[in-house]
């Protein structure tokens, strides 16, 4: 679980590109490096619905394979150094392909004349060898993206490293920045369908919220979403948790996609709010996310979890930016915790925002049904949630997290070592 390359995968795929629609995929190519590049990025959590099949060869292979048989959607074949050989393999790949085939060639060659050349015979991109992953997962996301639909939304996922620790309450106080302070249309989900608090911390009480959606996923369409959602203001919207132990049920994946995708489609920002939990299904939901969220608090426990949801996701996305970190609760009154930077080094992040722990100002807020900025705008907590809700949309990675050298393992056991001092 320590993959050492995790905690420094220095790109990641950018904001704008989102799930590649069902299509299938062919390639040959004779990079081995580019063959298991795109093998990564058909692994990424964006291509779910790419069926691939990847074989060595070139542009001359692939045009003698497909003078017998139909061409998938999307072809990307290398070329040989050779111009003429290239512009040639390319002419009869041309006339053995379908009407509809998408063309990616790569090839050695990086100079504009050539890309020039190669674009006239009608191709979709011309790429310059090695190839990344992220390059491959970005061209076709560039290729598929329909130029007249909006913009879709940025998913944040927060949960819990433990159970109680805030995370609620900041995906919460998050959201209401993201639609409040920002101005960003936005929508708060709640998964914690048994014992969800969405409605009650914003003092609304009613409605079956997410629900029926889960349950139908096939009956939901923009007028159900606009029946069942509660509008808190013009820009923030929620879809709350029934709250109800008799209707207890795991939504299912094919549920969860299409809730996501009807939400995706109406709002700027989705933040999820997923209860702590391991099931597959909230496994799934952490793992297609945007942005993952990790609250916790400054004791062993959270320290242990945060320590290995943090290397088991970034490992999981490598083409993506890495979890945050939420540090809460900090500087409770005769509590003893871990200083936060040890934390932080043990870990391999350092927190993207700090929380003290305050009783009047998160109780207020809590039983008044309001965000925090609303009792107290300038108090620092409610500064500190405003800081988090720009640095998220800002859409900027911090690839790097703070892990020096050594096994990320070492501060670990020298904390649980010192665990009485
Ligand atoms: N920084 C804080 N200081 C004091 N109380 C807090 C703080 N953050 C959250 N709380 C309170 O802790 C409780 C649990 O929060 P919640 O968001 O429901 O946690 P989770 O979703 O992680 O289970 C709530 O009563 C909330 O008001
Ligand atoms: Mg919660």
């Amino acid at each position: 679980m320590s993959e050492a390359g995790k905690h420094t995968n220095g790109e990641a795929v950018s904001s704008g590109s989102q799930l590649i629609p069902r299509l299938t995929l062919h390639a040959f190519m004779d990079d081995a490096t580019n063959r298991a590049n795109l093998e990564a990025a058909c692994r990424d959590r964006r291509m779910t619905r790419v069926t691939s099949e990847i074989m060595e060869g070139s542009v001359l292979n692939a045009a003698s394979h497909y003078a017998e048989q139909p061409t998938p959607n999307l072809l990307i074949v290398d070329v040989p150094d050779d111009r003429e050989t290239a512009f040639t393999g390319l002419q009869n790949l041309a006339e053995a392909c379908d009407p509809g085939t998408q063309v990616i060639v790569v090839g050695v060659r990086n100079d504009v004349g050539v890309y020039r050349d190669f674009m006239r015979q009608g191709i979709s991109e011309y790429l310059v060898s090695p190839v990344t992953a992220v390059q491959f997962i970005e061209t076709i996301a560039s290729i598929y993206a329909a130029p007249a639909a909006q913009p879709m939304a940025r998913v944040y996922c927060f949960t819990g490293v433990k159970g109680g620790v805030g995370s609620s309450t900041i995906a919460q106080n998050v959201a209401w920045h993201l639609a409040e302070t920002l101005n960003e249309s936005t929508i708060i989900l709640d998964l914690d369908l048994p014992f969800g608090n969405l409605g009650i911390n914003f003092n609304y009480e009613g409605g079956k919220g997410i629900t029926e959606a889960l349950l139908e996923p096939d009956r939901l369409d923009n007028v159900l979403l606009d029946r069942t959602v509660y509008k808190v203001s013009d820009r923030l919207n929620l879809y709350t948790a029934p709250a109800m132990l008799d209707s207890g049920f795991d939504p299912t994946p094919k549920a969860l996609e299409k809730v996501l995708d009807v939400v995706k489609s109406n709002y700027a920002n989705v933040v999820i709010d997923l209860p702590h939990s391991w099931a597959n299904w909230a496994r799934g939901v952490l793992l297609a996310s945007d942005e993952i969220i990790l609250c916790m608090q400054s004791d062993l426990v959270s320290l242990r979890n945060a320590k290995n949801l943090y290397d088991f996701l970034s490992a999981q996305r490598p083409n993506d930016v890495n979890p945050r970190l939420v540090l809460n609760m900090t500087e409770a009154p005769k509590r003893p915790e871990i200083p936060i930077k040890d934390l932080a080094e043990a870990v391999g992040a350092d927190p993207a925002c700090i929380l003290t722990y305050d009783n009047s100002l998160f109780g207020t807020a809590a039983n008044n049904g309001q965000m925090v900025s609303e009792v107290d705008a300038k108090n620092k907590n409610a500064l500190a949630l405003q800081e988090l809700a720009s640095l998220l949309a800002r859409r900027s990675g911090n690839m790097t997290g703070s892990a020096k050298g050594n096994s990320p393992f070492a501060p670990l056991l020298a904390l649980l070592k010192g665990r009485k001092a």
